[in-house]
């Protein structure tokens, strides 16, 4: 072999060996990153699964029951991956207790919350106690929303009490006696639609109720709060009830009230879903307040209330100004349209189970309303027509679910036994009131 060659296979051959060591120090490397990674994996995973006991011991460390819960999610998994509602999912917690038991403990992710079954507990907290208890959690980070939640709804102390205290005016007794003529004017363009409706050859009409109900209340609701005039019978389409829509169902809709009133830090994440009906009240009730200055007349309606607050003396506290005052008839609306609709949805379908009940009523009504007007007086003179519908909000309360914050901390007692036990500041009571409802049947239905 020449010099020539030899010198080749020596370069060849460190070479290889350059090649060699490289990619052993690329193995013990990439080993040694994967040690790493999963070290670092099973670490952050024993830390997590550690924090998250920890965190779901809450309630077990103070000796209170709670359901088995799931390591991410707490006891609301079926909630979250949309698979329960929240008033299902906490009717089961509610369930899960013992039937003495006064509450019971669960979370939602680590969160521990408190859901009251109690009677005399849940009067102690709503009434007695109210001090304490005066906020709501309910999209309690807000401020992000003037117009949708930074509201009655779900505004803290100090500025609750005050605006409460300013708006407690506009549904005093006198001023609903005010309103019925509006009611009245609004039911019929209802009747009409229902007079009119196809019939199949047995001669009934067939229509989904909860549309009637929610056009009738949205006509209802636009007049009283915002003075305009939408009939919604006339046409369904108009932009106040598309808007209305926006804001209560929809699959996007169930994710934004899951959050605003279970997840209430993570609201920032509804922002985008809330800004479209925003928007749109805020013109219709400027262009509303516009016109009402301009003109200088009056219908005793909340565009009357909210012009007298704006020219009114100003507190600090809460100024009755730009989306604030936006802010009135729309959380109005929005805590009046659902419940109300559902409601009467509900009394109707519970007549339809129980149709002796409709002739009573049928009965009542023709006894005491027939060619009189209809009056305040006469409406709460309708006694049995009053017991359905609590019997009917009884079984199917539209809103199912009240929730607390403590303001500080608080000693729970309970009567029934010598239990005491001190809850701390801002956890959150909630009050399921399906099943509370139904634990006592008045009524078979
Ligand atoms: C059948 C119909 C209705 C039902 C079942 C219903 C139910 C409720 C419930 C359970 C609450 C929460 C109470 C609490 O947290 O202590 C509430 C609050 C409220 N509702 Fe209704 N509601 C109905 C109709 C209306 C209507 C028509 C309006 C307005 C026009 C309205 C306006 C409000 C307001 C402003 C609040 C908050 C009050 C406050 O923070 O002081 N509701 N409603």
């Amino acid at each position: 072999m020449s010099d020539e060659t030899l010198r080749c296979i020596h370069k060849r051959q460190s070479e290889e060996k350059r090649i060699n060591q490289q990619m052993s120090q690329y193995f013990i490397d990439t080993m040694n990153c994967l040690i790493y990674y999963i070290s670092a994996l099973i670490i952050s995973f024993s830390l997590f699964y550690a924090y998250a006991k920890y965190k779901l011991s809450y309630w077990s460390r103070r000796g209170v029951k709670s359901p088995p819960t799931h390591l991410f999610f707490g006891n609301f998994k079926d909630c979250i991956t949309l698979r329960k509602s929240p008033s299902d999912k906490m009717r089961e917690i509610y369930n899960s207790a013992d039937p003495d038991d006064p509450y019971i403990g669960f979370y939602i992710f680590h969160k521990p919350l408190l859901l009251l079954r109690d009677h005399d507990l849940i009067k102690q907290v709503m009434i007695k106690d109210f001090v304490v208890f005066s906020n709501r959690r309910f999209g309690s980070g807000s401020q992000r929303d003037p117009i949708g939640l930074d509201s009655i709804l779900s505004m803290h102390q100090p500025r609750w009490k005050y605006v409460r205290h300013k708006l407690t005016p506009v549904l005093t007794g006198q001023k609903l006696k005010n309103m019925i003529p509006l009611m009245i004017e609004n039911g019929k363009p209802m009747l009409n639609f229902i007079e009119n409706l196809p019939t199949n050859e047995d001669g009934w009409s067939e229509y989904e109720m909860k549309d009637i109900s929610s056009r009738y209340t949205s006509d209802v609701l636009a007049s009283l709060m915002f003075g305009i005039n939408i009939n919604s019978f006339v046409d369904n389409e108009t932009a106040f009830c598309k808007t209305g829509i926006t804001i209560f169902r929809g699959f996007m809709r169930g994710i934004v009230f899951i959050i605003q009133f279970f997840l209430p830090d993570w609201d920032f994440l509804v922002v985008p879903f809330i800004k479209r009906p925003a928007n749109y009240f805020r013109n219709i009730f400027w262009d509303s307040m516009n016109t009402r200055e301009r003109l200088g007349f009056k219908k005793g309606d909340m565009i009357d209330f909210m012009l007298a607050l704006k020219n009114g003396e100003q507190n600090p506290i809460y100024k009755f100004e730009g989306d604030n005052l936006v802010a009135q008839p729309s959380s109005l609306y929005i805590a009046g349209f659902e419940a109300t609709a559902t409601a009467i949805a509900y009394v109707l379908h519970d007549l339809r189970h129980h149709p002796e009940h409709q002739n009573t009523i049928y009965n009542e009504i023709q006894t005491q309303l027939s060619g009189k007007e209809l009056t305040m007086d006469l409406i709460n003179g309708l006694s049995f027509l009053d017991s359905v519908i609590i019997e009917s909000l009884r079984l199917h309360p539209p809103l199912p679910i009240t929730d607390r914050i403590t303001a500080r901390d608080y000693v729970v007692t309970i009567y029934t036994s010598s239990f005491i036990y001190s809850v701390n500041e801002n956890r959150l009571k909630l009050i399921e009131k399906d099943s509370i409802h139904r634990k006592c049947v008045l009524l078979k239905i």
